[in-house]
C-alpha cells in the first residue's frame, strides 16, 4: 500500500497526465485536489489523444476509481462536457467510477465573466493571462467564504440564498467596476438546477473514500495540476494561479495527512516552458526556442496559445525539490532535445551583479534575472524509441546524469515521446 503524488516542478504542462496515466496501472484511486479546467492533462493511448482539464487522467481504466477533491474547482458546464466526451468515444464513467466532493467549490457563470473582465482592465504587463476559466474569481469566492460548495448547490434552499447574494454583488462589480454586462440570476439557478441533478450522484465524502481505501491497503495517485512556479504561495507571484499547486495540496486538497503520503515525484521537462505572462529568466527568442516549440508541439492544451520555451533552469528545479520534498524525478520530453548541441542547464542567476540559487521573492528581481549557463554537449540521434538509458546516446545519458546531480533525486522515470509505452521507468513509485 502507498500514496503517491504527482507535481509539476516548472510552469505546468509538464507531462504530468501522461505519467498519471503510466502510474495508474498500479494505483486504485487517483485524485485530483488543486485546480480546475485551467489544467490540460494530454495521454496518448493506442496512438489516441485524449486532454482531461478535470477529470483524473487515471479515468481510462476502467476498474480504477477517480476521485476530485475539495481543492478543485469545479465547472459544472466542463464536467458534463467532459464526460460526454467521453462517453462518445466509447468510455463511458458511471458515478461508481468518479467521486466528487461534497466541499468542492463550483465555478459560477460570473466567475468566468470577472475573469475576463479584470484581466481586461488590466494594462499590458499586468495582465497575468489567465485561461479564462473563472478559476481566480472563485478561490477568492472560496477564501472570502462566500463561495458555494457541492454540498450547496444539493440543497436548494441554501443554493438560492447563497446565490442571489452572490449575484447582487458580482453584478455590481462586473457593471460599475468592470463596465460589463450584468448576469441573469433566475437563468443561473435554472441551468444549476439541472448541474445539481447530474453531480448528485457523482457527490460524496473524498476524505473518507481515501481513508476507507488506504485502510483496505490500496493504492492512491494524487495528481497535481499546473507547477511549482505557478503555486500561489511558492511561484512567481503574481503571476502565478490561484492554488496550491505544490505536493502539500495534496494533503488539504483532499482531506489527507501529510503522514499518509509515502513518495513525492516531480514531472521535469528536459527543457522549460511557460504559457500566459510572467517572467521566465530562460526563455528564448531564437531557433533554438523555435525548435523547442515546434518539435515539442508546444501548444497549451487548454487554451492553445503557443508556448513560450526556453533552457531547463536549475534554480526553478532546486526549488521545486525542495518546496515539494521530492523523493524522485520524472524527465519527460528529452526526445525533443535531440537536434540541439550544445546544450545548456541554467546554474544560476545574475540580478544587479549578484548571484541567486533559489527564485527571488521580488518580482522585479526575477524580471530582472539574466541566467548563467552550464553548456553540455548535445545529440542528434532520436531517441523516441530507446528502451533503457543505455541506449541512449552518451551526451543524452550525461544530460540526464546532470539533471540528477543537479536535483540530488534520483530519476525514476524517463519519457521519450507522448505515448505510454515511450517510457523508462527505473523506480516504481508505488513499490
Ligand atoms: P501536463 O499539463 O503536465 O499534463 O502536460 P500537457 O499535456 O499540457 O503537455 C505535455 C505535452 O507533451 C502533451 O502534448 C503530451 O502528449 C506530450 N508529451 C508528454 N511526454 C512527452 C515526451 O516524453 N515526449 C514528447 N515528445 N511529448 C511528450
Ligand atoms: P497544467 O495542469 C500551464 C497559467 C495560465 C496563467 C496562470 C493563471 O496543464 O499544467 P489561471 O487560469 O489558472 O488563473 O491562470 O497560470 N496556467 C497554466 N499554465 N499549465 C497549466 O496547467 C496551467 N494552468 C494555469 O496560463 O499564466
Ligand atoms: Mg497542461
Amino acid at each position: 500500500m502507498a500514496s503517491v503524488i504527482v507535481v509539476g516542478t516548472q510552469w505546468g504542462d509538464e507531462g504530468k497526465g501522461k505519467i498519471v496515466d503510466l502510474l495508474t496501472q498500479y494505483a486504485d484511486l487517483v485524485v485530483r485536489f488543486q485546480g480546475g479546467n485551467n489544467a490540460g492533462h494530454t495521454l496518448v493511448v493506442d496512438g489516441e489523444k485524449y486532454v482531461f482539464h478535470l477529470i483524473p487522467s487515471g479515468i481510462l481504466y476502467e476498474d480504477k476509481l477517480c476521485l476530485i477533491g475539495n481543492g478543485v474547482v469545479l465547472d459544472p458546464a466542463i464536467l458534463m462536457e467532459e464526460l460526454d466526451h467521453l462517453s462518445s468515444r466509447g468510455k463511458p464513467v458511471s458515478p461508481e467510477r468518479l467521486k466528487i466532493s461534497l466541499n468542492t467549490h463550483l465555478i459560477m457563470p460570473y466567475h468566468k465573466a470577472l475573469d475576463h473582465a479584470s484581466e481586461a482592465v488590466k494594462s499590458e504587463g499586468k495582465k497575468i493571462g489567465t485561461t479564462g476559466r473563472g478559476i481566480g474569481p472563485c478561490y477568492r469566492d472560496k477564501v472570502g467564504r462566500s463561495g458555494i460548495k457541492v454540498a450547496d448547490l444539493l440543497d436548494n434552499e441554501l443554493f438560492r440564498d447563497k446565490l442571489r447574494e452572490n449575484v447582487k454583488e458580482k453584478n455590481f462589480l462586473l457593471t460599475d467596476l468592470f463596465g460589463a454586462s450584468p448576469l441573469d440570476e433566475d437563468e443561473i439557478y435554472a441551468q444549476y438546477q439541472d448541474y445539481a441533478e447530474a453531480l448528485e450522484p457523482y457527490a460524496d465524502n473524498i476524505s473518507g473514500l481515501i481513508d476507507n481505501a488506504r485502510k483496505d491497503g490500496k493504492n492512491i495517485l494524487f495528481e497535481g495540476a499546473q507547477g511549482t512556479q505557478l503555486d500561489i504561495d511558492h511561484g512567481t507571484y503574481p503571476f502565478v494561479t490561484s492554488s496550491n499547486t505544490v505536493a502539500g495540496g495534496a494533503c488539504c486538497g483532499a482531506g489527507v495527512g501529510p503522514s499518509k503520503i509515502d513518495y513525492v515525484i516531480g514531472i521535469c521537462k528536459a527543457y522549460t516552458t511557460r504559457v500566459g505572462s510572467g517572467p521566465f529568466p530562460t526563455e528564448l527568442f531564437d531557433d533554438t526556442g523555435n525548435h523547442l516549440q515546434q518539435k515539442g508541439g508546444e501548444f497549451g492544451a487548454t487554451t492553445g496559445r503557443k508556448r513560450r520555451c526556453g533552457w531547463l533552469d536549475g534554480v526553478v528545479l532546486k526549488d521545486a525539490v525542495r518546496i515539494n520534498g521530492l523523493d524522485g524525478l520524472a524527465i519527460t520530453k528529452l526526445d525533443v532535445m535531440s537536434g540541439l548541441d550544445p546544450v545548456k542547464i541554467c546554474t544560476k542567476y545574475d540580478v544587479h551583479g549578484s548571484g541567486y540559487k533559489t527564485m527571488p521573492a521580488n518580482i522585479r528581481l526575477v524580471e530582472a534575472a539574466r541566467p548563467v549557463y552550464h553548456e553540455v554537449p548535445g545529440w542528434r540521434e532520436d531517441i523516441a524509441g530507446c528502451k533503457a538509458v543505455e541506449e541512449l546516446p552518451k551526451a543524452a545519458q550525461d544530460y540526464v546524469r546532470a539533471i540528477e546531480d543537479m536535483a540530488q533525486v534520483p530519476l525514476a522515470i524517463l519519457s521519450v515521446g507522448p505515448g505510454r509505452e515511450q517510457t523508462i521507468m527505473l523506480k516504481n513509485p508505488f513499490e
